[in-house]
C-alpha cells in the first residue's frame, strides 16, 4: 500500500454559512473563514474541505449551484476567495472544494435555456421525459420527499430531480455536459486548489430507460435508489473525469456515495483504477434508521457500529482507502448520536475523537466537533431552515396527519440543522458568530460550549484533538497499521490492535456510562506506553485488566 499525503492528512470541513460572519448580516462568509485560519492552524489540521461557496439561490444552502465559476454574493467575491487560498497556502493548509455535478440549480443558465424548448442546444444537459398515462415518467422519489419528477408546462415534459425541485439532475449521458464539467474543474484546479469532495457522485449514472423501481425493501434511500446509485456507467465517468480533468494535478478526491458497499468501494478507490482516492460511505450513519428510512428512529447500538467499521477496516485493508467521519453538515452531532452529550459530554467527545483518529483511513473533523458541540432542540418548526427537514415535516404532519410531537422528536435526533447551528466562538450574544441576527439560531448552550473557553482550558476537547492530530503525525502506525478487534463480543467496550513495522498499538474505548473491565488477551505483551487518554491514567499501570471509567479511551504503544 503506497504512502500518500492525503492518507496522512487530517481534514476539517467548513460549512461556510455557519462558520464565522465578518460583516454582521448573520451569514458566515469567506472573510470570516480567513479570520479563523490561525485557530485552525493551531488545531493542527492539514486540509480544509469547503462546502459550496458558488453562486446559488440557496434552496439547499449552496448545493444548488447557479454559476460554478463565481462566488456566492453573501459569501464574498472571487478576490476574497483567492485571498483565502493564498492565506491557507501560506500557512501550509490545503483546500479542497465541493464539486456538485449530479445536479445544478434550476437558475443555472444551462437549465434556463434547457427548459425553453425541446430543440434548445442545452435541452440534453438535463433529463427530460414525457409523462406516462398523464402522470410522472416513473415512480422514483426525491431524497427530499415527493416525486423525483417535476412537470414543466413550456414543453409539456417532466425533468428529473433526485433532490429538490430546484435541483434538476444533469444528464451525464451527454458528452458535451461532461466536457463542461471537466473544463469547470480545471478552472478551479488551475487556480491552485488541492482537490475535490464530490457531492453524491455515485448518482450521476442512471439505469437505462429509467424504469419504475420495485419498492425496495429496507433501503435507506428514496425508492428508485437501486436505479440511480452506482449506475451502469459510473466507473466509466469517474475514469474519464480522472483522465480529462484530474490527472496532471497532485490533488486528492473524495466521493460522497450513499448506498455504496465495501466491494464497490474497492472498485472506486483501488489506486490502479484511477477513479477517486476515497469515498464517504453511509453504512454506519444508517444503523439508527428503521425500515421507514432516516426518520424512522432506532437505537444506535455500539456492537452494530463496531461490526460495520470492522467490515470496512478489513475490507479496504489491502486495496483502496477509507475516509473516517462521525458527523458532517448532513448528520447529527456525534456526541449526541454515538455517546453522551450531557454529564459525560467532554469525555464522550474525546473518546469518539480517539476512535476516529486511531482507525486506518483519513479522518474528517466537522466544524465544532473539536469543541464537543451538540444537537439542538428548537421548540418551533419555524426555527428550522433545512429543506429536507421542512419538506419531510410538511409531507408527514400537514400531508399525512402524522403526530407533530413524534415528527419533532425525529428532527431533534436526525435533522440536518443539528449540525448547522453557528459555531460557538465565545460566550457573547449569538456565541460571537455574528453581530447581527444569525440565519439559523445558535445552540443555547454556547455559554458553556465555545472556542474561547476551550482554548483557555488545557483539558478541553479542543486541546485533546490538537494532541491526537499531533500524535498521528509522529506515529505512522496510526495511519498505516493493520486493524484487529480485541474482545469482539463485548457490549460496551470497543477495543482493537493496530500493527505496523513490528510495532503494536492498543486502543480501548468504553462506549458506555458504566465501568466495564477491559481484558488483554493472554498472548499480548502487557507493558505499554500510554500515548493518550481522556482521563488521568497511570502510565506505568499493568493493563492486563483495566476497569474503564464512563466513556474512557486509552491508547497504548506496546513495548
Ligand atoms: C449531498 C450533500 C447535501 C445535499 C445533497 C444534494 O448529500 O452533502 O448537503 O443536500 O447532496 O446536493
Ligand atoms: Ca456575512
Amino acid at each position: 500500500m503506497s504512502e500518500q499525503w492525503w492518507k496522512e492528512a487530517v481534514i476539517y470541513q467548513i460549512y461556510p454559512r455557519s462558520f464565522m460572519d465578518s460583516n454582521g448580516d448573520g451569514i458566515g462568509d469567506i472573510k470570516g473563514i480567513i479570520s479563523k485560519l490561525d485557530y485552525l492552524k493551531e488545531l493542527g489540521i492539514d486540509v480544509i474541505w469547503l462546502s459550496p461557496v458558488y453562486q446559488s439561490p440557496n434552496d439547499d444552502n449552496g448545493y444548488d449551484i447557479s454559476d460554478y465559476r463565481n462566488i456566492m454574493n453573501e459569501f464574498g467575491t472571487m478576490t476574497d476567495w483567492e485571498r483565502l487560498l493564498e492565506e491557507m497556502h501560506k500557512r501550509g493548509l490545503k483546500l479542497i472544494m465541493d464539486l456538485v455535478v449530479n445536479h445544478s440549480s434550476d437558475e443555472h443558465a444551462w437549465f434556463v435555456e434547457s427548459r425553453k424548448s425541446k430543440d434548445n442546444p442545452y435541452r440534453d444537459y438535463y433529463i427530460w421525459r414525457d409523462g406516462k398515462d398523464g402522470s410522472e415518467p416513473n415512480n422514483w422519489e426525491s431524497c427530499f420527499s415527493g416525486s423525483a419528477w417535476k412537470y414543466d408546462e413550456t414543453t409539456d415534459q417532466y425533468f428529473l430531480h433526485l433532490f429538490s425541485q430546484k435541483q434538476p439532475d444533469l444528464n451525464w449521458e451527454n458528452p458535451k455536459l461532461r466536457e463542461e464539467v471537466y473544463d469547470m474543474m480545471k478552472f478551479w484546479l488551475d487556480k491552485g486548489i488541492d482537490g475535490f469532495r464530490m457531492d453524491v457522485i455515485n448518482f450521476i449514472s442512471k439505469v437505462n430507460g429509467l424504469p419504475d423501481a420495485e419498492q425496495p425493501d429496507g433501503r435507506q434511500y428514496a425508492p428508485g435508489g437501486d436505479y440511480f446509485m452506482n449506475g451502469p456507467k459510473i466507473h466509466d465517468y469517474l475514469q474519464e473525469m480522472h483522465e480529462k480533468a484530474l490527472s496532471g494535478y497532485d490533488v486528492m478526491t473524495v466521493g460522497e456515495m450513499p448506498g455504496v458497499n465495501v466491494e464497490e468501494a474497492k472498485l472506486y478507490t483501488a489506486e490502479e483504477r484511477k477513479e477517486v482516492n476515497m469515498v464517504f460511505q453511509f453504512e454506519h450513519v444508517d444503523l439508527d434508521a428503521g425500515p421507514g428510512g432516516k426518520w424512522d428512529l432506532r437505537p444506535m447500538k455500539m456492537s452494530a457500529l463496531r461490526d460495520s467499521f470492522t467490515k470496512w477496516q478489513k475490507g479496504l485493508e489491502q486495496e483502496g482507502w477509507n475516509s473516517l467521519y462521525l458527523n458532517n453538515h448532513d448528520q447529527p452531532r456525534m456526541v449526541s448520536r454515538f455517546a453522551n452529550d450531557k454529564e459525560y459530554r467532554v469525555e464522550s467527545a474525546k473518546m469518539l475523537a480517539t476512535f476516529l483518529h486511531t482507525l486506518k483511513g483519513t479522518p474528517y473533523i466537522y466544524q465544532g466537533e473539536e469543541l464537543g458541540m451538540t444537537n439542538v432542540k428548537f421548540d418551533s418548526i419555524d426555527d428550522y431552515q433545512d429543506i429536507e427537514t421542512l419538506n419531510m415535516y410538511r409531507e408527514k404532519v400537514i400531508g399525512n396527519g402524522e403526530d407533530h410531537d413524534k415528527v419533532m422528536e425525529s428532527i431533534y435526533v436526525k435533522g440536518r440543522d443539528n449540525a448547522r447551528t453557528p459555531i460557538q466562538w465565545d460566550d457573547t450574544e449569538h456565541g460571537g458568530f455574528t453581530t447581527g441576527e444569525p440565519w439559523l439560531k445558535v445552540n443555547p448552550n454556547y455559554k458553556e460550549i465555545n472556542a474561547k473557553q476551550a482554548m483557555a482550558d488545557p483539558d478541553s476537547v479542543f486541546h485533546y484533538y490538537r494532541k491526537l492530530i499531533g500524535l498521528r503525525k509522529e506515529n505512522p502506525i496510526m495511519v498505516y497499521g493493520s486493524y484487529d478487534l480485541i474482545m469482539p463480543d463485548h457490549d460496551q467496550i470497543y477495543a482493537y490492535r493496530r500493527q505496523y513495522e513490528g510495532q503494536t498499538m492498543i486502543v480501548m474505548l468504553n462506549f458506555s456510562g458504566d465501568t466495564p473491565v477491559f481484558k488483554l488477551p493472554a498472548d499480548f505483551e502487557s507493558k505499554g506506553e500510554l500515548l493518550i487518554s481522556n482521563y488521568d491514567a497511570n502510565a506505568e499501570e499493568d493493563i492486563r485488566e483495566v476497569e474503564l471509567r464512563p466513556y474512557e479511551a486509552r491508547v497504548y504503544i506496546m513495548k
